[in-house]
């Protein structure tokens, strides 16, 4: 059953004043990002998006999670265009955006709070979530006393104990160690095997990609349409043992080919790029 689709999107962002772009010789004070992206999204599947560094895939995202409205065409969750953030879609970001005076139960609790759940559920809720996350023991803390994988767990903690039907995660793990990084990959598929959410997943790693994967989308630089879809037939439940199989060396090959030529395309427009920078 479709869950997410997106359907033609295009985006464009106003420069800063003064500020102008000039693409094929044609000079805009406006940067297009999205450029006609269609995807449609199964409910349960697990979806990477891959691809260069600028080229839009963070304000994709934004466009699905109702954060930014496209400049033209259309996002829809069951069939239902998103207009404004949606109560069944759930956001985690590359940081822990925790808040740091709230412990990290407190922290979980919000997020069921805002939605009305009463006190007491709520509170058994965060805590069965804190613990599916290896955090028994840690509900007092407050971030700045936990590691960073552990604030990334308690933010991963907190967006699913909402129950979303698509949860939408943003480079997640890409401040953190390479071995907390493994560690944290595994167990989000082990409670992602159980509740079969629908995940929309931004990394820079192909390994991630692969790994974490049902489908790889691999976008063009920007401005970014879908480039290419790779199905990734590894069997479930994986164990990070799988990152040296032949199969899953012939993925790496696969969309690190497609990928290359979109990063190289989006490394000749880094100093295009760098203007937009805050
Ligand atoms: N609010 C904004 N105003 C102007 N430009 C923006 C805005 N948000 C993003 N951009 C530009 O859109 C492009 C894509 O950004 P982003 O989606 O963050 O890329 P990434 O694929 O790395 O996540 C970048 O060039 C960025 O500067
Ligand atoms: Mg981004």
């Amino acid at each position: 059953m479709e869950r997410i689709a997106v359907s033609a999107v295009r985006k464009s962002f106003n420069l800063k004043p003064g500020q102008t772009v000039t693409v094929d010789g044609v000079t805009s004070s406006r940067i297009a990002v999205l450029d006609g992206v269609d995807l449609t999204i199964d409910s349960g599947e697990f979806i990477t998006l891959v691809g260069p560094s600028g080229s839009g895939k963070s304000v994709l995202l934004d466009v699905i999670a109702g954060l930014t409205e496209a400049t033209s065409g259309v996002a829809r969750i069951d069939g239902v265009e998103v207009v404004k953030p949606h109560a069944r879609t759930a956001y985690v970001f590359q940081q822990y955006a925790l808040f740091p005076w709230r412990t990290a139960l407190q922290n979980v609790e919000y997020a069921l709070e805002v939605r009305g759940v009463p006190a007491t559920e709520r509170r058994e809720r965060a805590k069965d979530f804190l613990h599916l996350f290896g955090l028994k023991g840690f509900e007092d803390r407050f971030p700045s006393q936990l590691s960073g994988g552990m604030q990334q767990r308690v933010a991963i903690a907190r967006a699913l104990s909402t129950d979303p039907q698509v949860l939408l995660m943003d480079e997640p793990f890409a401040a953190l160690d390479a071995q907390t990084r493994d560690i944290l990959q595994s167990e989000l598929l082990r409670i992602w095997e159980q509740i079969k959410t629908t995940v929309v997943f931004v990394t820079h790693s192909i390994d991630e990609a692969i790994y974490l994967a049902d489908r790889v989308v691999v976008m063009t630089a920007r401005p970014a349409s879908v480039k290419e879809i790779v199905k990734i037939d590894l069997p479930r439940p994986r164990d990070l043992e799988i990152r040296n199989s032949e199969a899953f060396n012939a993925y790496r090959g696969r969309v690190w080919e497609s990928l290359r030529d979109e990063v190289g395309k989006a490394q000749r427009d880094w100093t295009l790029a760098s203007t937009y920078a805050n």
